[in-house]
Protein backbone atom coordinates (compact mmCIF):
# COMPACT_ATOMS: atom_id res chain seq x y z
CA UNK A 1 0.00 0.00 0.00
CA UNK A 2 0.96 3.16 -0.62
CA UNK A 3 -0.32 6.26 2.18
CA UNK A 4 0.17 9.67 1.37
CA UNK A 5 0.79 11.84 4.80
CA UNK A 6 0.74 15.74 4.34
CA UNK A 7 2.43 17.08 7.05
CA UNK A 8 4.89 15.08 7.91
CA UNK A 9 7.48 17.15 8.27
CA UNK A 10 5.65 18.16 11.43
CA UNK A 11 5.63 17.42 15.23
CA UNK A 12 2.37 14.30 14.66
CA UNK A 13 3.33 13.64 11.18
CA UNK A 14 6.51 12.82 11.58
CA UNK A 15 5.84 10.65 14.99
CA UNK A 16 3.68 8.81 12.43
CA UNK A 17 5.66 8.26 9.54
CA UNK A 18 7.83 6.17 12.36
CA UNK A 19 5.01 4.26 13.73
CA UNK A 20 4.36 3.62 9.95
CA UNK A 21 7.88 2.19 9.41
CA UNK A 22 8.12 0.44 12.45
CA UNK A 23 4.38 -1.13 11.92
CA UNK A 24 4.07 -1.49 8.76
CA UNK A 25 7.69 -1.58 7.08
CA UNK A 26 5.82 -3.63 3.68
CA UNK A 27 3.78 0.12 2.90
CA UNK A 28 5.57 3.06 1.01
CA UNK A 29 4.95 6.59 2.64
CA UNK A 30 4.84 9.83 0.79
CA UNK A 31 4.72 12.83 2.39
CA UNK A 32 4.13 16.37 1.24
CA UNK A 33 4.88 19.17 3.07
CA UNK A 34 5.21 22.87 2.63
CA UNK A 35 8.01 22.92 4.99
CA UNK A 36 6.34 26.02 6.85
CA UNK A 37 8.32 27.25 10.01
CA UNK A 38 6.77 24.33 11.66
CA UNK A 39 7.81 21.91 9.23
CA UNK A 40 11.58 20.74 9.81
CA UNK A 41 13.45 18.08 7.77
CA UNK A 42 15.35 17.18 10.75
CA UNK A 43 12.45 15.31 11.85
CA UNK A 44 12.52 12.89 9.01
CA UNK A 45 16.29 12.58 9.08
CA UNK A 46 15.80 8.92 9.82
CA UNK A 47 12.81 8.52 7.44
CA UNK A 48 15.04 9.84 4.50
CA UNK A 49 17.53 6.71 4.58
CA UNK A 50 14.18 4.46 4.20
CA UNK A 51 13.68 3.02 0.12
CA UNK A 52 9.37 3.44 0.92
CA UNK A 53 10.08 6.86 1.73
CA UNK A 54 9.62 9.77 -0.79
CA UNK A 55 9.50 14.00 0.36
CA UNK A 56 8.17 16.10 -1.78
CA UNK A 57 8.12 19.84 -0.37
CA UNK A 58 4.69 21.21 -2.00
CA UNK A 59 2.10 23.33 -0.55
CA UNK A 60 -1.59 20.88 -0.07
CA UNK A 61 -3.48 24.12 -1.50
CA UNK A 62 -1.88 24.23 -4.70
CA UNK A 63 -4.14 21.79 -6.74
CA UNK A 64 -1.23 20.89 -9.60
CA UNK A 65 1.36 20.39 -7.37
CA UNK A 66 -1.20 17.93 -5.33
CA UNK A 67 -2.86 16.64 -8.68
CA UNK A 68 0.61 15.56 -9.95
CA UNK A 69 1.70 13.55 -6.61
CA UNK A 70 -1.61 11.55 -7.13
CA UNK A 71 -1.06 10.79 -11.00
CA UNK A 72 2.69 9.73 -10.23
CA UNK A 73 2.02 7.66 -6.71
CA UNK A 74 -1.59 6.54 -6.47
CA UNK A 75 -2.22 6.32 -3.19
CA UNK A 76 -4.19 4.10 -1.22
CA UNK A 77 -4.75 6.19 1.60
CA UNK A 78 -4.33 10.00 2.38
CA UNK A 79 -3.75 11.03 5.94
CA UNK A 80 -4.21 14.87 6.34
CA UNK A 81 -2.11 15.84 9.03
CA UNK A 82 -0.95 19.47 7.02
CA UNK A 83 -2.32 22.59 9.00
CA UNK A 84 -1.43 25.28 10.83
CA UNK A 85 -1.49 24.15 14.14
CA UNK A 86 -1.33 26.94 16.93
CA UNK A 87 -3.84 28.47 18.63
CA UNK A 88 -2.11 31.92 19.43
CA UNK A 89 -0.80 32.39 16.03
CA UNK A 90 -4.19 31.92 14.93
CA UNK A 91 -5.23 35.15 16.64
CA UNK A 92 -2.68 36.89 14.66
CA UNK A 93 -3.26 35.92 11.01
CA UNK A 94 -6.74 33.96 11.21
CA UNK A 95 -6.39 34.04 7.05
CA UNK A 96 -3.51 31.77 6.47
CA UNK A 97 -5.01 29.16 9.05
CA UNK A 98 -8.69 29.39 6.69
CA UNK A 99 -6.54 28.49 3.54
CA UNK A 100 -4.34 26.18 4.60
CA UNK A 101 -6.88 24.57 6.82
CA UNK A 102 -10.02 24.27 4.76
CA UNK A 103 -9.05 24.98 1.51
CA UNK A 104 -5.78 22.86 1.52
CA UNK A 105 -8.40 19.91 2.61
CA UNK A 106 -10.78 20.57 -0.02
CA UNK A 107 -7.87 20.04 -2.94
CA UNK A 108 -6.76 16.55 -1.25
CA UNK A 109 -9.86 15.53 -1.12
CA UNK A 110 -10.66 16.52 -4.82
CA UNK A 111 -7.51 14.89 -5.74
CA UNK A 112 -8.49 11.78 -3.65
CA UNK A 113 -12.14 11.34 -5.41
CA UNK A 114 -10.71 11.95 -8.79
CA UNK A 115 -7.81 9.25 -8.37
CA UNK A 116 -9.94 6.49 -5.99
CA UNK A 117 -8.13 6.31 -2.70
CA UNK A 118 -9.05 3.87 -0.71
CA UNK A 119 -9.70 6.03 2.78
CA UNK A 120 -9.14 9.74 3.20
CA UNK A 121 -8.24 10.49 6.88
CA UNK A 122 -8.57 13.80 8.46
CA UNK A 123 -6.96 14.44 11.68
CA UNK A 124 -8.84 16.47 13.42
CA UNK A 125 -8.71 17.96 17.14
CA UNK A 126 -10.80 17.77 20.20
CA UNK A 127 -10.80 21.70 20.14
CA UNK A 128 -14.11 21.94 17.53
CA UNK A 129 -16.12 20.83 20.30
CA UNK A 130 -15.48 24.30 22.34
CA UNK A 131 -14.68 23.92 26.10
CA UNK A 132 -16.01 22.76 28.81
CA UNK A 133 -16.48 24.49 32.14
CA UNK A 134 -13.96 23.50 35.18
CA UNK A 135 -17.00 23.21 37.84
CA UNK A 136 -18.38 19.87 35.74
CA UNK A 137 -15.94 17.42 35.75
CA UNK A 138 -18.40 14.84 34.61
CA UNK A 139 -18.76 15.86 31.36
CA UNK A 140 -16.67 15.01 28.28
CA UNK A 141 -16.96 15.25 24.75
CA UNK A 142 -18.17 12.71 22.39
CA UNK A 143 -18.78 12.37 18.92
CA UNK A 144 -22.07 13.83 19.11
CA UNK A 145 -21.33 16.75 20.67
CA UNK A 146 -22.13 19.78 19.04
CA UNK A 147 -19.29 21.63 17.43
CA UNK A 148 -18.78 25.17 19.15
CA UNK A 149 -15.57 26.89 17.84
CA UNK A 150 -13.24 29.38 20.29
CA UNK A 151 -10.58 30.41 17.62
CA UNK A 152 -9.54 30.82 14.12
CA UNK A 153 -7.46 27.71 14.60
CA UNK A 154 -10.49 25.76 16.03
CA UNK A 155 -13.31 27.41 13.65
CA UNK A 156 -10.93 26.57 10.52
CA UNK A 157 -10.54 22.91 11.79
CA UNK A 158 -13.88 22.16 12.39
CA UNK A 159 -15.03 23.63 8.99
CA UNK A 160 -12.38 21.41 7.44
CA UNK A 161 -14.24 18.39 9.11
CA UNK A 162 -17.58 19.73 7.84
CA UNK A 163 -16.70 19.60 4.79
CA UNK A 164 -15.32 16.23 4.69
CA UNK A 165 -18.24 14.60 6.07
CA UNK A 166 -20.05 16.67 3.10
CA UNK A 167 -17.53 15.11 0.67
CA UNK A 168 -18.61 11.82 1.97
CA UNK A 169 -22.14 12.46 1.72
CA UNK A 170 -22.95 14.12 -1.52
CA UNK A 171 -19.40 12.66 -2.96
CA UNK A 172 -19.39 9.15 -1.66
CA UNK A 173 -15.47 9.79 -0.53
CA UNK A 174 -14.59 6.99 1.89
CA UNK A 175 -13.45 9.16 4.72
CA UNK A 176 -12.88 9.14 8.43
CA UNK A 177 -11.64 11.98 10.98
CA UNK A 178 -10.09 11.75 14.63
CA UNK A 179 -10.79 14.37 17.16
CA UNK A 180 -7.64 14.16 19.89
CA UNK A 181 -6.72 15.75 22.79
CA UNK A 182 -3.37 17.59 23.49
CA UNK A 183 -0.17 15.57 22.00
CA UNK A 184 2.95 15.97 23.50
CA UNK A 185 6.57 13.95 22.94
CA UNK A 186 9.93 13.96 20.60
CA UNK A 187 9.78 16.78 17.72
CA UNK A 188 7.21 19.19 19.16
CA UNK A 189 7.75 22.41 18.03
CA UNK A 190 8.89 25.16 20.78
CA UNK A 191 6.15 27.51 20.64
CA UNK A 192 3.75 24.83 22.39
CA UNK A 193 3.08 24.43 26.02
CA UNK A 194 5.23 21.40 27.35
CA UNK A 195 8.45 22.22 24.74
CA UNK A 196 8.20 25.79 25.43
CA UNK A 197 8.47 25.20 29.17
CA UNK A 198 11.15 22.38 28.98
CA UNK A 199 13.75 24.73 26.14
CA UNK A 200 13.17 27.89 28.83
CA UNK A 201 13.82 26.16 31.97
CA UNK A 202 16.94 24.09 30.52
CA UNK A 203 18.28 28.22 30.22
CA UNK A 204 16.88 29.56 33.18
CA UNK A 205 14.45 31.62 31.42
CA UNK A 206 10.70 33.02 33.00
CA UNK A 207 8.24 30.61 32.23
CA UNK A 208 4.65 32.30 30.98
CA UNK A 209 1.58 30.74 31.89
CA UNK A 210 -1.02 32.57 30.55
CA UNK A 211 -4.17 33.52 33.05
CA UNK A 212 -4.18 31.66 36.10
CA UNK A 213 -2.53 28.75 34.92
CA UNK A 214 -6.01 26.90 35.97
CA UNK A 215 -7.06 25.63 32.80
CA UNK A 216 -7.20 22.25 31.78
CA UNK A 217 -5.67 19.95 29.20
CA UNK A 218 -5.95 16.13 28.56
CA UNK A 219 -2.51 15.15 27.58
CA UNK A 220 -1.57 12.09 25.31
CA UNK A 221 1.86 10.80 24.45
CA UNK A 222 1.85 10.87 21.05
CA UNK A 223 2.23 7.93 19.85
CA UNK A 224 -0.62 6.78 21.25
CA UNK A 225 -1.91 9.26 18.72
CA UNK A 226 -0.37 7.62 15.94
CA UNK A 227 -1.42 4.11 17.46
CA UNK A 228 -5.32 5.32 16.76
CA UNK A 229 -4.89 7.00 13.64
CA UNK A 230 -3.07 3.55 12.29
CA UNK A 231 -6.58 1.97 13.47
CA UNK A 232 -8.89 3.92 12.30
CA UNK A 233 -7.49 4.58 8.97
CA UNK A 234 -7.15 1.13 8.05
CA UNK A 235 -9.86 -0.43 9.94
CA UNK A 236 -12.36 2.21 11.15
CA UNK A 237 -16.13 2.08 9.63
CA UNK A 238 -15.95 5.04 6.85
CA UNK A 239 -17.80 7.95 6.94
CA UNK A 240 -17.19 8.39 11.30
CA UNK A 241 -15.41 10.02 13.62
CA UNK A 242 -13.31 8.78 16.88
CA UNK A 243 -12.64 10.96 19.68
CA UNK A 244 -9.01 10.13 20.75
CA UNK A 245 -8.01 11.10 24.68
CA UNK A 246 -6.66 9.00 27.24
CA UNK A 247 -8.75 10.42 30.64
CA UNK A 248 -5.21 12.62 31.59
CA UNK A 249 -6.25 15.54 32.50
CA UNK A 250 -3.94 18.57 33.96
CA UNK A 251 -4.04 22.31 34.42
CA UNK A 252 -1.31 23.82 33.03
CA UNK A 253 0.32 24.65 36.52
CA UNK A 254 0.67 21.24 36.90
CA UNK A 255 2.16 20.82 33.81
CA UNK A 256 4.69 23.04 34.11
CA UNK A 257 5.76 21.92 38.08
CA UNK A 258 5.92 18.84 36.67
CA UNK A 259 8.41 19.59 34.23
CA UNK A 260 10.45 22.17 36.86
CA UNK A 261 10.27 18.53 38.64
CA UNK A 262 11.63 16.21 36.03
CA UNK A 263 14.43 18.98 35.15
CA UNK A 264 15.59 19.92 39.08
CA UNK A 265 14.58 23.75 38.55
CA UNK A 266 12.66 25.87 41.04
CA UNK A 267 8.75 27.07 40.96
CA UNK A 268 10.14 30.47 40.90
CA UNK A 269 11.08 30.69 37.07
CA UNK A 270 6.87 30.29 36.99
CA UNK A 271 5.54 34.10 35.72
CA UNK A 272 1.94 34.64 35.06
CA UNK A 273 1.36 36.64 32.16
CA UNK A 274 -1.91 37.70 30.54
CA UNK A 275 -4.22 35.60 28.92
CA UNK A 276 -5.21 33.81 25.60
CA UNK A 277 -8.05 35.67 24.07
CA UNK A 278 -10.96 33.23 24.05
CA UNK A 279 -9.10 31.01 25.91
CA UNK A 280 -10.49 27.77 25.96
CA UNK A 281 -11.05 26.52 29.98
CA UNK A 282 -11.13 22.59 30.04
CA UNK A 283 -10.36 19.72 27.45
CA UNK A 284 -11.70 16.17 27.62
CA UNK A 285 -12.36 13.45 25.84
CA UNK A 286 -14.73 10.28 26.17
CA UNK A 287 -13.00 7.73 24.45
CA UNK A 288 -15.68 5.22 24.21
CA UNK A 289 -16.16 4.28 20.87
CA UNK A 290 -12.69 4.01 19.34
CA UNK A 291 -12.27 1.67 22.76
CA UNK A 292 -15.17 -0.83 21.83
CA UNK A 293 -14.97 -0.69 18.21
CA UNK A 294 -11.53 -0.90 18.21
CA UNK A 295 -10.32 -1.73 20.99
CA UNK A 296 -7.06 1.44 21.28
CA UNK A 297 -6.19 2.46 24.38
CA UNK A 298 -3.37 4.71 25.31
CA UNK A 299 -0.26 2.67 26.42
CA UNK A 300 1.91 5.32 28.16
CA UNK A 301 0.93 7.22 31.37
CA UNK A 302 1.63 10.99 31.83
CA UNK A 303 4.82 10.66 34.31
CA UNK A 304 6.28 8.11 31.77
CA UNK A 305 5.72 10.44 28.78
CA UNK A 306 7.07 12.99 30.20
CA UNK A 307 9.76 11.29 31.82
CA UNK A 308 10.62 10.27 28.38
CA UNK A 309 10.24 13.39 26.47
CA UNK A 310 12.30 15.53 28.85
CA UNK A 311 15.05 12.78 27.83
CA UNK A 312 14.24 13.70 24.09
CA UNK A 313 14.73 17.55 24.69
CA UNK A 314 17.71 16.60 26.76
CA UNK A 315 19.80 14.62 24.23
CA UNK A 316 18.38 16.72 21.10
CA UNK A 317 19.48 19.82 22.44
CA UNK A 318 20.85 20.78 18.84
CA UNK A 319 17.44 20.04 17.54
CA UNK A 320 15.69 22.69 19.74
CA UNK A 321 18.36 25.03 19.98
CA UNK A 322 18.99 25.56 15.67
CA UNK A 323 15.17 26.16 15.69
CA UNK A 324 15.18 28.58 18.94
CA UNK A 325 18.26 30.51 17.07
CA UNK A 326 16.18 31.19 13.53
CA UNK A 327 13.07 33.20 13.49
CA UNK A 328 12.00 31.60 16.56
CA UNK A 329 13.27 34.79 18.39
CA UNK A 330 11.35 37.37 16.58
CA UNK A 331 8.23 35.17 17.08
CA UNK A 332 8.64 35.23 20.96
CA UNK A 333 9.50 38.75 21.29
CA UNK A 334 6.45 39.86 19.19
CA UNK A 335 4.09 36.97 21.25
CA UNK A 336 5.43 37.40 24.65
CA UNK A 337 7.32 41.22 25.52
CA UNK A 338 4.11 43.14 26.23
CA UNK A 339 2.21 40.53 27.60
P1 LIG B 1 2.70 21.10 13.35
O1 LIG B 1 2.42 22.56 13.28
O2 LIG B 1 3.83 20.61 14.18
O3 LIG B 1 2.95 20.55 11.86
C1 LIG B 1 2.20 20.95 10.77
C2 LIG B 1 2.94 20.53 9.49
O4 LIG B 1 2.12 20.90 8.37
C3 LIG B 1 4.29 21.21 9.31
O5 LIG B 1 5.25 20.27 8.90
C4 LIG B 1 4.03 22.23 8.22
O6 LIG B 1 5.16 22.52 7.41
C5 LIG B 1 2.94 21.53 7.41
N1 LIG B 1 2.11 22.48 6.65
C6 LIG B 1 1.52 23.62 7.10
N2 LIG B 1 0.87 24.23 6.11
C7 LIG B 1 1.03 23.45 5.00
C8 LIG B 1 0.58 23.54 3.65
N3 LIG B 1 -0.17 24.59 3.25
N4 LIG B 1 0.91 22.58 2.79
C9 LIG B 1 1.69 21.52 3.20
N5 LIG B 1 2.15 21.39 4.44
C10 LIG B 1 1.82 22.35 5.34
O7 LIG B 1 1.33 20.44 13.76
P2 LIG B 1 1.04 19.14 14.65
O8 LIG B 1 0.97 19.53 16.06
O9 LIG B 1 1.94 18.05 14.22
O10 LIG B 1 -0.45 18.82 14.19
C11 LIG B 1 -0.71 17.98 13.06
C12 LIG B 1 -2.21 17.86 12.86
O11 LIG B 1 -2.80 17.30 14.02
C13 LIG B 1 -2.92 19.19 12.64
O12 LIG B 1 -3.90 19.00 11.66
C14 LIG B 1 -3.54 19.53 13.99
O13 LIG B 1 -4.70 20.29 13.82
C15 LIG B 1 -3.84 18.14 14.50
N6 LIG B 1 -3.87 17.98 15.97
C16 LIG B 1 -2.80 18.39 16.73
C17 LIG B 1 -2.80 18.16 18.10
C18 LIG B 1 -1.63 18.57 18.97
O14 LIG B 1 -1.73 18.47 20.19
N7 LIG B 1 -0.52 19.01 18.41
C19 LIG B 1 -3.90 17.51 18.69
C20 LIG B 1 -4.98 17.13 17.89
C21 LIG B 1 -4.93 17.35 16.53
O1 LIG C 1 -6.41 19.97 21.99
C1 LIG C 1 -5.72 19.76 20.81
C2 LIG C 1 -4.95 21.01 20.44
O2 LIG C 1 -3.87 21.13 21.35
C3 LIG C 1 -4.44 20.98 18.99
O3 LIG C 1 -5.55 20.97 18.13
C4 LIG C 1 -3.55 22.20 18.71
O4 LIG C 1 -2.99 22.08 17.40
C5 LIG C 1 -2.44 22.21 19.73
O5 LIG C 1 -1.60 23.35 19.53
C6 LIG C 1 -3.00 22.22 21.15
O6 LIG C 1 -3.70 23.48 21.42
P1 LIG C 1 -3.56 24.25 22.83
O7 LIG C 1 -3.90 25.65 22.62
O8 LIG C 1 -4.26 23.49 23.90
O9 LIG C 1 -1.97 24.02 23.06
P2 LIG C 1 -0.81 25.02 23.58
O10 LIG C 1 0.40 24.18 23.79
O11 LIG C 1 -0.70 26.23 22.73
O12 LIG C 1 -1.38 25.47 25.00
C7 LIG C 1 -1.69 24.52 25.99
C8 LIG C 1 -2.22 25.28 27.19
O13 LIG C 1 -1.14 26.03 27.78
C9 LIG C 1 -3.29 26.32 26.87
O14 LIG C 1 -4.25 26.36 27.90
C10 LIG C 1 -2.53 27.64 26.80
C11 LIG C 1 -1.41 27.43 27.81
N1 LIG C 1 -0.15 28.13 27.50
C12 LIG C 1 0.42 27.96 26.28
C13 LIG C 1 1.59 28.60 25.95
C14 LIG C 1 2.21 28.42 24.59
C15 LIG C 1 0.48 28.92 28.47
O15 LIG C 1 -0.03 29.05 29.61
N2 LIG C 1 1.65 29.54 28.15
C16 LIG C 1 2.23 29.42 26.93
O16 LIG C 1 3.30 30.06 26.69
Amino acid sequence: MTILVTGGAGFIGSNFIYYEFEHHPEDRVVCIDKLTYAGNLANLEEALKNDHFRFVRADITDREAVERLFEEEKPDIVVNFAAESHVDRSVEDPGLFLRTNILGTQTLMDASRKYGVKRYHQVSTDEVYGDLPLDRPDLFFTETTPIHTSSPYSASKASADLLVLAYARTFGLPVSITRCSNNYGPYHFPEKLIPLMITRALADESLPVYGNGENVRDWLYVEDHCAAIDLVMRKGREGEIYNVGGHNERTNLQVVKTVLKELGKPESLITFVRDRPGHDQRYAIDPTKIHEELGWLPTTDFDTGMRKTVAWYLDNRKWWQDILAGEYQNYYQHMYSNR
